[in-house]
């Protein structure tokens, strides 16, 4: 008979072999890695430590042009942030603005940490869910998107004062004197501007300030004409020189204050005054070999990403022909955006389940929901629509020589945000506030809809989509984002896809476009990402497909294009710069300088 061997007995046995087990599992976790990951190549040479210059990428030339000056000048890419950022704000009125916020992802490249600057725009004390029905009790679109009720405190001048004194290396006077320049000398108002004037025309000319600043002569700006902004000029000046004070209190804040109250808003001195920028943990994850760095909540981007990249992790997507990978993606989409929903808003107002939502179980628990070859309809997952949104913003990607990185997403939500520029200033606020779910399960403007998770309060952040994003492997450092409303994240998805499917980062900034966001049930797409074959392939497996407009001369469906995603890599095998400006914005430009 065999001796019984005591509890502690059995259990150092037992110790011992986990031991050996984990101490196997160790040392063989570099070939899992190697055999897994098409990224984790055999690292025989040796990578670069340092990138051989600079490179920027941002939606109007201009900017990147001023981002590469402030380099020029001694400034590191916190700097040429502040410069690309301000320029935007001043030739890029469409989509971003010292009137509206932002979030910028930055990685210092001498500590190795990163941080996300969270300035989003907060609602003012007056904003209460009722100021924002009509006398039947339903939403009041007009209030919401137009005008001093639809806009939040703005939190971009906030941060470029956080930028350039906490990160930066330069003063404000220099970071932001391209933008002032530009602001006074002017610049060629775009197609895109001026066709875009005409569609806010109606809601523009209702304030005067506004009135000063596009109207010559009675008459809006035109295509060609030279945009000059004195006012705006002389409001960078002061922040320039007085730094946050030169914003949020003085000359412009008693300007902004009584134009936002001229208008019919209520805003006080102490809420502008009171405005601060967050430093947020982004969300970091392994992705097939790949460091993942997005934001966190109140954007909704880090989360959703972590969702769906989990989900598709253990599938070979470069494998799989091109319906199946589309199907696989689509479902990982649908399911990400349900949660969307329901669980996000600002993290200083609400709990969020962000550690069951971000982790592996709960990715595989989804994954198991999902047939390989069957759409799920999106009634079967439990929850309310969020219909499509499609929202004016601008993004920009900068690496510098150091290896510092900054991912800037910054916006006044809809086009020309509110329409409302307090006389004086030249600053056009933002309408952010439409971007809460102002009536709980109304959708705002763009069909998206929220519950508790994202109602107004004082003080609260409305939840953004706005997506800045690293990606990191042993070889390979890119950063990349887009304007776009809720299909930001899945333009990220599919450019992270693309990434690590070995493209370029113009052909990533290229890549054809497809979304699903739950409800409604339907994967739209751009003009060129199926062909009809894929299409209908989708379609057999029970997907609905809106392929609307012309079918392109190459067969492929769909005219309707979205996304202004800019880009820029580093690879660090040959320790070359690239960088991807989206071709569907003509103003746009990616650009590497090398060191001399
Ligand atoms: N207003 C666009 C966004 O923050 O998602």
């Amino acid at each position: 008979m065999k001796p019984h061997r005591p509890f502690t007995d059995r259990l150092s046995t037992d110790r011992f072999s986990i031991c050996l087990l984990f101490a196997l599992v160790l040392s063989l976790a570099p070939v899992f890695a190697l055999a897994l990951s098409p990224q984790a190549q055999p690292q025989t040479a040796a990578v670069a430590t340092h990138p051989p210059g600079a490179a920027i990428a941002s939606g109007h030339k201009l900017a990147t042009e001023a981002g590469l000056q402030i380099l020029a000048e001694g400034g590191n890419a916190f700097d040429a942030a502040v410069a690309v950022s301000s320029t935007l704000s001043v030739v890029e009125p469409i989509s971003s603005g010292l009137g509206g916020g932002g979030f910028f992802l930055l990685h210092d490249a001498k500590t190795g940490k990163d941080v996300m600057l969270d300035a989003r725009e907060y609602a003012p004390e007056s904003a209460a869910p009722e100021e924002f029905l009509d006398k039947n009790g339903e939403l009041d679109r007009d209030r919401s998107v137009n005008g001093p009720w639809s806009a939040g405190i703005p939190g971009l001048p906030a941060a470029l004062v956080e930028l350039a004194g906490k990160h930066g290396r330069l003063p404000l006077q220099v970071s932001l004197a391209p933008a002032i320049r530009i602001a006074k000398e002017g610049f060629p108002v775009y197609a895109r501007m001026a066709k875009g004037y005409a569609s806010r025309r109606e809601v523009m000319e209702r304030y005067p300030g506004t009135r000063e600043v596009y109207l010559r002569n009675g008459k809006p700006i035109q295509e060609g004409d030279i945009f000059r902004q004195p006012e705006l000029a002389h409001t960078f000046e002061l922040l320039a020189a007085k730094g946050f004070d030169g914003f949020y209190r003085g000359e412009t804040a008693k300007k902004l204050l009584k134009g936002v109250n001229q208008a019919g808003g209520r805003w006080t001195a102490k809420e502008l005054a009171a405005y601060q920028v967050k430093q947020r943990t982004p969300i970091s994850f392994e992705y097939r070999g790949w460091k993942v760095t997005t934001p966190p909540p109140p954007s909704s981007g880090g989360i959703a990403l972590v969702e769906m990249l989990q989900i598709l992790e253990p599938w070979d997507l470069q494998k799989l022909d091109e319906a199946h990978r589309t199907h696989l993606v689509v479902e990982a989409m649908r399911r990400a955006y349900r949660d969307r929903t329901f669980f996000l808003g600002d993290p200083d107002f609400v709990d969020i389940p962000q550690e069951v939502l971000t982790s592996r179980d709960y990715a595989q628990g989804l994954r198991a929901t999902i047939h390989p070859d069957k759409a799920t309809p999106s009634d079967l997952l439990s929850g309310k629509p969020t219909p499509l949104e499609d929202e004016e913003t601008t993004h920009f990607s900068i690496i510098d020589a150091e290896g510092n990185r900054v991912g800037g997403t910054q916006t006044v939500n809809l086009l020309y945000g509110s329409g409302l520029i307090p006389s004086g200033t030249g600053v056009l606020l933002n309408d952010e506030m439409d971007d809460f779910a102002l009536k709980p399960g109304t959708p705002n403007a763009f069909g998206v809809m929220g519950y508790e998770a994202n109602a107004p309060k004082p003080g609260k952040r409305m939840l953004s989509s706005m997506t800045p994003t690293f990606m990191e492997s042993p070889e390979k450092v890119a950063v990349l984002g887009t304007p776009g409303g809720s299909r930001i994240i899945t333009m990220v998805l599919l450019g992270i896809l693309g990434y690590d499917a070995g493209l370029s980062a113009q052909q990533v900034a290229a890549l054809p476009r497809y979304h699903h966001q739950w409800l409604p049930d339907v994967i739209s797409a751009e003009s060129g990402a199926f062909t009809p074959q894929v299409a209908e392939a989708l379609k057999q497996m029970g997907h609905q497909v809106d392929l609307p407009g012309e079918t392109a001369a190459d067969g492929r469906g769909s005219s309707h294009v979205w996304g202004n995603l800019q880009t820029v890599m580093w690879d660090r095998r040959d320790n070359t710069l690239s960088g991807g400006a989206d071709p569907r914005n003509p103003v746009g430009e990616a650009k590497v300088e090398l060191k001399p």
